[in-house]
């Protein structure tokens, strides 16, 4: 497995800051800020879930993996809720995220009160290995390259880290007992549950910024927008698919130059590194 560094970053968010940062693609670049919304309470459960299994994993690598793991997941999400807070601040008509971040935050803490561990073990697992599956595909692609916006250099940095700890879920599921079937379906919901708040999250910001959609509204953007996204889903449906298998495992996936050079770059900006503190680290 790629080597896990927990980098501290100081991307510097501002209200000016393109927030259309998949290049002319609004519709994906808020498909994505609805999604990251969901991060400061979507990943804080995803440690929860990783921190009740820890009594249950035996093996001292996969333990300090999982912890490396939670210390990844604690700065994405907080460099998240930066760029979140700024975001929300930009315009009146998303003064109802809040609402809705709240609404989501009680349905997570929901699941780890009430949910069996291993239930929410595959969720997670099912979360990292679609995101996983779509980040070497965005990378490898430059996705993340062709505006400049702190919102990129976030996106990219997280999906560089997420490649980095992708084989930690699917490891500590297993060795809490999870089998294949079980990950299957509780994966397919997990997923479900996942899209269909994101698009709540999506569809406020969209409406809420009619103007800023209608500069993208001309038919020759359209139509490289297009292009570029079938070439994007081409590659990324095959690669999500591949997840579904009983064989899957996240060792497969490609690790490319693009990675490489993402993981120097972010240690290059990182304002510091982090420590775990653990039993053999
Ligand atoms: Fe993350
Ligand atoms: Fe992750």
């Amino acid at each position: 497995m790629a080597e896990m560094t927990i980098r501290k970053m100081a991307f510097e968010f501002t209200p000016e800051m393109q927030r259309v940062f998949i290049k002319n693609d609004p519709a994906m670049s808020y498909t994505f800020l609805g999604a990251w919304m969901m991060l400061p309470y979507l990943e804080p459960y995803l440690i929860r879930t990783m921190r009740q299994a820890l009594p249950h994993v035996q093996d001292p690598q996969l333990r300090d993996d999982l912890r490396m793991f939670c210390a990844q997941e604690g700065e994405h999400y907080k460099q998240h809720a930066r760029a979140n807070d700024i975001i929300r601040s930009v315009n009146p008509g998303f003064a109802g995220l809040s609402a809705l971040e709240e609404e989501l935050d009680a349905e997570y803490k929901g699941f780890s009160k009430d949910k069996p561990l291993l239930f929410n073990l595959a969720y997670a697992e099912g979360f990292e290995s679609m995101t996983s599956a779509a980040s070497t595909v965005q990378l490898e692609m430059g996705m993340y390259d062709r505006v400049d916006s702190p919102l990129a250099h976030l996106g990219k940095w997280h999906v560089m880290e997420e490649l980095e700890h992708r084989s930690v879920a699917f490891d500590v599921y297993h060795a809490c007992g999870g089998t294949y079937l079980y990950r299957l379906k509780n994966q397919l919901w997990a997923q479900g549950h996942y899209f269909k708040w994101v698009k709540r999250f999506a569809d406020l910001m969209r409406e809420a910024d009619p103007e800023l959609f209608a500069t993208y509204d001309k038919p020759e953007i359209a139509r490289e927008r297009k292009r570029w996204n079938r070439r994007y889903w081409r590659r990324a449906i095959p690669q999500i698919l591949k997840t579904y298998r009983p064989r899957y495992t996240p060792r497969e996936l490609p690790l490319t130059a693009e990675f490489t050079a993402a993981q120097q770059r972010y240690s290059g900006m990182a304002k510091g590194f982090g420590r775990i503190k653990g039993e053999t680290v």
